[in-house]
């Protein structure tokens, strides 16, 4: 396998992961239709790593459009990241969320099977597993009942995607359950970069600590946990991308249909995370404690024994590097990219 299609090639993870493959060897062939990303990601990672990767701005909503990638070129895997993700804006506009989700994805599996490509790492989310009745969840743990539009589309294609191996079991599909990235790449190049009010603790935190934002509004301080506050499995973006890598390697043992969880099996709570954050940077983050906010759950974090065993990969970076990384992107990008 070389050359490896990335939609959401130039989003947050995709382009992180861009660069991994780069830095192993691959060819990413980028496709995005820009709706939550910049074109000049693509320069960026030229920057970084010397190589300008393939990008083709397209929709994989629009069959023929996607199809011109697969007929200019060679295509050996795909990693799937296209997709709307800001669960809020989920809720408000549920239809857009499900077309644009479901559609791309099936749209991608109609050219896989036109073209005979067998491999496939979809991004799916720890928010499939809904509230967990335990943790660390492990990936055999029910799936079910998302608390919003975006989790059920995650739920939903992976039942495609398993359903579609199951007709074809000459397919190769790796579902990878994120738990929550964070960081950025070190060069300060590339980061999150959310529009708008940031949904996610991590971006919030970092337009406070540039004073873009007064206080962080912690939701929740009587959870059930040792401080009170929520508790979330960060895990750096570039691990998340070296395990996009490793997966691809999992599939050429062709292995049917597997599922991994992606975090670093450790949780930290809302203000270990403020205090991380604050270590790294020596810089305060004020905050005030609010209600909590409506679907979080006290905790989550991931059993991650099975990506080590079977993928041969765990993280490498805490939560300190991941708020030093961040916080270098925010300060180098104040308005973004
Ligand atoms: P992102 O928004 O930065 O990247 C997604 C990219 O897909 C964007 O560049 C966007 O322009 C593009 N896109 C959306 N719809 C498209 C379409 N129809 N055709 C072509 N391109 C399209 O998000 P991200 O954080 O990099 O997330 C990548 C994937 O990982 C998503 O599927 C997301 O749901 C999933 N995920 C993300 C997180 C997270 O916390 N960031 C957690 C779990 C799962
Ligand atoms: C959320 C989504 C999840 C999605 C993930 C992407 C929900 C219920 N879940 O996860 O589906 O895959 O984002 O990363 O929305 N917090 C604050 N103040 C803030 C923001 C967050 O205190 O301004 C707290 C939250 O209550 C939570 C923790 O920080 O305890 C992490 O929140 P967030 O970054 O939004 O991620 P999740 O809610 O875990």
């Amino acid at each position: 396998m070389k050359n490896i299609l990335v939609t959401g090639g130039t989003g947050f993870i995709g382009s992180e992961t861009a660069i991994a493959l780069l830095e192993n060897g691959y060819r990413p062939i980028l496709v995005d239709n820009l709706s939550n990303s910049k074109e000049e990601v693509v320069d960026r990672i030229e920057t970084i790593t010397g190589t300008r990767p393939v990008f083709y701005k397209a929709d994989c909503c629009d069959l023929a459009a996607f199809r011109d990638v697969f007929e200019k070129e060679t295509i050996d895997g795909v990693i799937h990241f296209a997709g709307l993700k800001a669960v809020g804006e989920s809720v408000s506009k549920p239809i857009e969320y499900y077309s644009n989700n479901l559609e791309s994805t099936l749209n991608l599996l109609l050219l896989m099977r036109e073209f005979g490509v067998k491999n496939l790492v979809f991004s799916s989310s720890a928010t499939v597993y809904g509230v967990p009745k335990r943790v660390p969840l492990k990936e055999e743990d029910p799936v079910g009942n998302a608390t919003n539009p975006y989790g059920e589309t995650k739920i939903m294609i992976e039942r495609i995607l398993e359903d579609a191996q199951k007709a074809d079991p000459s397919l190769n599909i790796a579902l990878l359950r994120y738990f929550n990235p964070i960081g950025a790449h070190p060069s300060g190049l590339l980061g999150e970069d959310p529009n708008g009010i940031p949904n996610n603790l991590m971006p919030y935190i970092c337009q406070v600590a540039v004073g873009k934002r007064k206080e962080l509004h912690v939701f929740g301080d009587d959870y059930p946990t040792r401080d009170g506050t929520g508790i979330r499995d960060y895990i750096h973006v570039f691990d998340l991308a070296e395990g996009h890598v490793a997966t691809l390697k999992r599939l050429e043992d062709k292995p049917g249909l597997v599922v991994y969880n992606l975090g670093t099996g450790k949780g930290t709570s809302v203000l270990e995370l403020v205090h991380a954050f604050e270590e790294a940077n020596g810089i305060k983050v004020p905050y005030v404690i609010d209600p909590r906010r409506s679907g979080d759950v006290a905790e989550n974090f991931a059993d991650v024994a099975k990506a080590e065993k079977e993928l041969h990969w765990r993280s490498r970076f805490n939560v300190v590097d991941a708020c030093k990384d961040a916080y270098r992107f925010q300060k180098k990008n104040p308005n973004g990219i």
